[in-house]
């Protein structure tokens, strides 16, 4: 029986992250963060179908509370501004008072998107999230980010609103899409290269229980993923120094989602994809510039690969107009292009002005 790991997120607003099967099922647990009557769920066209019922019914079993559903259709193209204002609508529509509770049940888009909808609703109500893919699990549903996109970019309108706890029930990666579960991979081979050497190793040992969804071995990489994660957010819960970290292989990852027009789902790179590129152009880059030996760029590669991952930047890309992205991206300060920078296993940095022509050797 696979364990229900626990890890507490500290700072000003601590919650709890639970990892582990059947804790959507769990409605004391769920039905102890609903301060009033009223929740509302939201969720995506995909997930909805295959776990909503679960969660109303284990809540229902606890509490007389009232479960509102609003669901988007799945994909990024749903994180926007219009989306959000169909859950005001929808917390309007049933009179939501300041002890309503938002729950989050879905990927990182429903995540980011129904925890921006809390963090404004009455200037901030309760959100739980519920993150039913890896990615979610180990990354957008710690730590308190939420945004919507504009048509000018990512993640522009948002805020930092912690959820008031997360509950990552690993029985509903098991009908999450291989490249779904990939993708995540990305997120928590992320934390072994800038903070964990031995979790590296530990991925490796274990990569191919992983992919097969071994209960266990998935629970334990969240679990690593999130205690890495919550630490880092309890110090630096405005990505004021340390957090920036997270943003390993990001700057150019963005890049490259930004240049294919966000076509995860068209043939361009998903997030965790592009992230996956990114840390490996980074390592390459840290290496041009004496800080990391290539060897340890070369391991990182083959790790990612053992998780189905391209490392290669996509054909048909632009170097100058990577590089055009990169100078707008938001990790770009004054006077030159900042980066995360790796310094080999478990160790990283942020570097400012990095020069240039640096970065347009790694890309060519
Ligand atoms: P996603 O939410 O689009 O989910 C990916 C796909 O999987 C969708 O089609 C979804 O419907 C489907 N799906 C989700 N769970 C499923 C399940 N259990 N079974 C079957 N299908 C399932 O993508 P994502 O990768 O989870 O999240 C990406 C988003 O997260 C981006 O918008 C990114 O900006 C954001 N993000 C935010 C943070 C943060 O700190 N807030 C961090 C990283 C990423
Ligand atoms: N995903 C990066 C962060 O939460 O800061």
């Amino acid at each position: 029986m696979t364990p229900i790991h626990r890890i507490d997120v500290g700072g000003d607003m601590p919650y709890r992250i639970h990892v582990g099967p059947g804790l959507l099922d769990d409605g004391a647990a769920l039905v102890a963060h609903v301060r009033g009557r009223h929740v509302l769920l939201a969720s995506d066209g995909n997930v909805a179908p295959l776990y909503a019922a679960r969660v109303i019914e284990a809540l229902a079993a606890h509490s007389p509370v009232r479960v509102h559903t609003s669901n988007i259709a799945p994909g990024e193209a749903s994180k926007t501004i219009d989306a959000f204002a169909a859950l005001m609508h929808a917390l309007a529509d049933f009179g939501a008072t300041r002890d309503a509770c938002v729950f989050a049940l879905g990927g990182g888009v429903v995540g980011d998107l129904a925890g921006f909808a809390a963090a404004c609703w009455m200037r901030g109500i309760d959100c739980v999230q519920l993150p039913t893919t890896l990615l979610a699990m180990v990354d957008s549903s710690v730590g308190g980010k939420t945004a919507v996109d504009l048509p000018q970019g990512k993640n522009l309108v948002g805020a930092f609103h912690p959820p008031r706890a997360v509950f990552a029930d690993t029985t509903t990666l098991r009908t999450l899409p291989d490249r779904e579960l990939r993708a995540g991979m990305a997120e928590v081979v992320k934390y072994g290269a800038i903070m964990d050497a031995a979790f590296l190793d530990w991925l490796d040992a274990n990569a191919t229980a992983l992919l097969e969804r071994d209960d266990d071995a998935l629970a334990a990489a969240i679990a690593r993923s999130c205690a890495h994660k919550a630490a880092i957010v309890a110090r630096d819960p405005r990505e004021q120094g340390e957090r920036a970290l997270l943003n390993f292989g990001h700057t150019f990852a963005h890049a490259i989602e930004a240049e294919q027009g966000y076509a995860g789902g068209g043939g361009g790179l998903n997030h965790g994809e592009a992230v996956a590129v990114g840390m490996v152009l980074a390592a390459r880059l840290s290496t041009a510039l004496g800080l990391a030996d290539a060897g340890h760029a070369m391991r990182l590669a083959s790790l990612l690969q053992a998780f189905g991952l391209d490392t290669t930047l996509p054909s048909g890309l632009d170097p100058g107009a990577l590089l055009a992205r990169m100078r707008l991206d938001k990790k770009a300060a004054a006077g030159g292009l900042r980066f995360i920078l790796w310094d080999g296993p478990g160790s990283a940095r942020i570097v400012p002005e990095v020069p240039e022509s640096a970065v347009l050797d790694v890309l060519q």
